[in-house]
């Protein structure tokens, strides 16, 4: 994070992110972003060349780290935030707190439809960070998908 970074918080306030993510939005950015700009040169987008890292913050203080990975058959891509959630819940870490998501340096990369819905099943509250080409905005998965489709839409115990 630079000083001219700009933050923006939509639909959720400074408090409602430290008591989400268990610690305030400076040190959760100081301790992410690196992470998901590191994650990010992984990526392997030989086809749209837009390169994405996420840093997903779980209940323990670990942060898992994902990057899309696209396929000659366009339509398989993985989006970097469904690779970071995918490693947490294989290592059994379902306690999503907070995720950070960058593209190319000063581009705006906000969460796709598909993992908005994905984060949804884990924590409709979660609490997200987006580059944006100003800086970062800091949001939540349900204020990016409003009465979100999800687990409690089934009634039957699951
Ligand atoms: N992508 C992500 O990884 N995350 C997003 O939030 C937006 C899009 C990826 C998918 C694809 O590999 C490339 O960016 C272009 O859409």
């Amino acid at each position: 994070m630079q000083s001219k970074d700009r933050i923006r918080f939509q639909g959720i306030s400074p408090e409602d992110f430290r008591s989400r993510a268990g610690m305030d939005v400076s040190e959760f950015l100081e301790l992410a972003l690196p992470k998901a700009r590191d994650v990010r040169d992984q990526a392997y987008a030989p086809y749209s060349g837009f390169r994405v890292g996420a840093a997903l913050l779980v209940e323990g203080g670990d942060v898992f780290c994902g990057a899309n990975v696209e396929n000659a058959s366009y339509g398989l891509a993985i989006c970097a935030e469904r690779s970071a959630a995918t490693a947490a819940i294989s290592h059994g870490r379902r306690g999503f707190k907070a995720i950070a998501i960058v593209g190319a340096d000063g581009v705006g990369t906000a969460p796709c439809g598909t993992c908005r819905q994905f984060l949804s099943e884990f924590n409709a509250q979660l609490p997200v960070v987006y580059a944006t080409g100003e800086g970062y905005t800091v949001t939540a998965v349900d204020q990016l998908l409003p009465d979100a489709f999800g687990p409690a839409s089934f009634s039957a115990e699951r």
